[in-house]
């Protein structure tokens, strides 16, 4: 992810330059590489990079986040690790050092919201610095920071669409005459599925996608064990063929529900009558249809997005946290 971010960081320069914006990478981190940090800049045409002369010459390298932080100096990390649904880890501890450090903190992981918003958001606002995570649903979509910056005081009542794109691509694979494995290993292919893929497969990263939008665009809290969870592992090609040339194809369809001070999700297969825009969502697309006290139907659809989108979004956080 961060190395198509480096991409795109390059080819939006101008744009970037026009904003009065100048970046440079100072610091690499991955479990492989180990933790690398030039404050004088590295050289990331081959994303691992080169530590200057100098930064091999004197300074030990670093052993831990927060020494790589320092070392690094930065004033932007861009969180990207692999999700964890059960913990939030380690991207909470990477995005709580960086803001300790006073850096912004921008993710595409969805973790740390679902376990760790309040505590982060906290922090940040202490620090005078960003959290930001519009990649984390729908790739670069705007919807955090449409709520935040353009929907001021609207009240959201509920929201459904399909929000998990390799479940998508496997059941629209299906349809078109592919087994259960090969669809998977299309959306493997493409670079979709999770880094495990039976955190897609079971509904996990929808149901993590759910907690997150409900838990900052609903303010209200829920746990992944609140909302009924069934992935797609149940159904074959025949199944899903045979759905759709019934007229009702299958979906792994995401809703929440506000009921008192408490909201009602789930994420589950449904059969999907041809006349819901969601029948027609395919492959990597995806689609959610808002319900808002002012706006009854607000829906937004992303057609057939690749990685630069999800890199996107963490441009457009770099660009809202550096300019302010
Ligand atoms: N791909 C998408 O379309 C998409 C869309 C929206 C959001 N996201 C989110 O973006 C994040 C990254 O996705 P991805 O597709 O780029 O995943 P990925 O290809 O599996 O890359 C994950 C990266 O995180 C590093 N990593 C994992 N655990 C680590 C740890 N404990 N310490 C340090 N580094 C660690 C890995 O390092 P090594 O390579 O060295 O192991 C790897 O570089 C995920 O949270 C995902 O949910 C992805």
């Amino acid at each position: 992810m961060n190395r198509t971010l480096v991409r795109l960081l390059r080819d939006k320069q101008p744009e970037l330059a026009a904003k009065g914006i100048a970046w440079r990478v100072t610091g690499v981190a991955t479990r492989r590489l180990g933790w690398i940090a030039d404050p004088e800049g590295l050289n990331v045409s081959d994303w691992v990079g080169e530590p200057s002369a100098a930064a091999r010459a004197g300074v030990p390298a670093p052993r831990n986040t927060g020494e790589w932080l320092r070392a690094a100096r930065c004033d932007v990390l861009f969180e990207a690790t692999s999700l964890n649904p059960a913990t939030g880890q380690p991207a909470i501890d990477h995005i709580r050092a960086a803001l300790e450090v006073g850096a912004h903190a921008i993710t595409a992981n969805k973790g740390p919201i679902v376990h760790a918003y309040e505590e982060l958001r906290a922090l940040a606002a202490a620090k005078g610095k960003r959290f930001l995570f519009e990649s984390t649903v729908m790739d670069g979509v705007p919807i955090f920071s449409m709520f935040r910056d353009s929907l001021p005081a609207i009240q959201l009542r509920g929201f459904h669409g399909i929000l998990n794109s390799t479940t998508n691509v496997i059941l629209s694979g299906m349809e078109e005459g592919l087994t259960f494995e090969q669809a998977l290993q299309k959306a493997q292919e493409i670079g979709v599925a999770e880094t495990d893929a039976s955190h897609d497969i079971e509904g996990w990263d929808a149901a993590v996608k759910v907690a997150a939008l409900v838990t900052v665009l609903m303010e209200t809290r829920i746990a992944l064990t609140d909302i009924q969870r069934q992935g797609i592992g149940g159904l074959t090609g025949e199944k899903v063929r045979a759905a759709r040339a019934e007229g009702r194809p299958y979906k792994l369809v995401c809703r929440a529900r506000r009921d008192g001070n408490t909201v009602k999700a789930s994420v589950r297969p449904e059969h999907v009558p041809l006349s819901d825009p969601m029948a027609w969502v395919a492959g990597t697309s995806s689609i959610v249809y808002f319900e808002t006290d002012i706006f009854p139907g607000l829906a937004i659809t992303e057609n057939h997005p690749g990685v630069d989108a999800t890199a996107y979004g963490m441009l457009a956080d770099f660009v809202r946290a550096v300019t302010g």
